[in-house]
């Protein structure tokens, strides 16, 4: 694994005079202190998943050429105003229209985003999220083999073909197949998935589409919103990263509060896309992952 140093301004006491403040992580490892009260230069440590090339897609999938991988440097927006930041490869994994995914792109295709979209993964081959990496050249890999289907990846393939693809995160947007344990600890701290209810309300196996919408509008709930969460083993279980409110209304059908939950979707996924690509995500010493303010520094949500 890479380790990059980097120092940030943080406001905030050291944690040797101050043992009982919380503390921030970066990526995978070092700590800031948490407290926001008088400034501080400290010293972190951030990684990155290892970009293998060990191995490559099969021939004869749906996987069409591996892309040439650039490697681009941005000036961050944070503190540290020498620094630079290399564009990230994203992996999206959709299963139905990609609505969530197409924000995204764009957003990478216009630079609000510094990252690329380098491979679309989805267990369901002809839908519109693969339709539209396909027009758009992105390769497309399916997984897991659909039933009646001689194509599709294995876990172990899948694995490899991401690291062919040197993909640093992996967004899951409408994917409503489990991850598997092998891919999740092959990219710890960066798989994020979004669902449409704020969690841990209305999660887990069972609920997704309008079944989640209807159920909260059953329940009397008054506000929903999106979450964007840290995947593990589960359905909807990993760390909360960022969340939208929006009202749920009197007369609201579930087709009225999927599209207005969705319409905030788009936004948010882009907002958390953008700061995973900066290294603008820390943890909290209690695992929680907090995200770095691109306007303010000194602020964390
Ligand atoms: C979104 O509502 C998302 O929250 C959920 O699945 C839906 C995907 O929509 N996980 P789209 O395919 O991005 O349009």
């Amino acid at each position: 694994m890479e380790a990059q140093s980097r120092v940030f301004r943080l406001s905030s006491p050291s944690p040797a005079k101050n043992p009982k403040l919380p503390l921030l992580h970066t990526h995978n490892s070092s700590y800031i202190p948490s407290n926001i009260q008088s400034p501080k230069w400290v010293s972190l440590k951030t990684q990155f998943s290892p970009a293998s090339l060990s191995s490559s897609p099969k021939k004869g999938s749906s996987t069409s050429c591996v892309k040439a991988l650039e490697t681009e440097t941005l000036s961050t927006p944070r503190n540290d105003s020498n620094a630079t930041i290399r564009k990230k490869n994203l992996a999206v994994f959709v299963s139905g229209g990609g609505s969530n995914f197409r924000s995204i792109h764009e957003a990478a295709a216009q630079g609000t985003v510094h990252g690329e979209v380098v491979v679309l993964v989805t267990n369901k081959p002809d839908c519109g999220g693969a339709d539209y990496a396909r027009d758009r050249g992105i390769p497309v890999i399916v997984f897991p083999k659909p039933k009646n289907s001689d194509e599709g990846f294995s876990p172990e393939d899948l694995v490899a073909a991401l690291r062919t693809y040197n993909v640093d995160f992996i967004l899951l947007a409408g994917y409503l197949k489990l991850i598997p344990p092998k891919l999740i600890r092959a990219y710890p701290r960066s798989i994020l998935n979004i669902h449409p209810s704020l969690l841990p309300a209305f999660g887990g196996k069972g609920y997704y589409g309008m079944k989640v919408h209807k159920a909260v509008i059953a329940s009397g709930a008054r506000y929903s919103g999106p979450t964007i969460h840290y995947v593990d083993e589960e359905y909807d279980t990993g760390r909360i990263l960022a969340q939208r409110v929006v009202p749920v209304l009197a007369n609201d059908t579930a087709e009225d509060l999927a599209a207005r939950v969705l319409h905030e979707e788009h936004k948010l996924y882009v907002e958390v896309a953008a700061a995973l690509c900066e290294e603008r995500i820390l943890w909290r010493d209690d695992g929680v992952p907090l995200i770095q303010s691109k306007e303010n520094p000194n602020q964390y949500t």
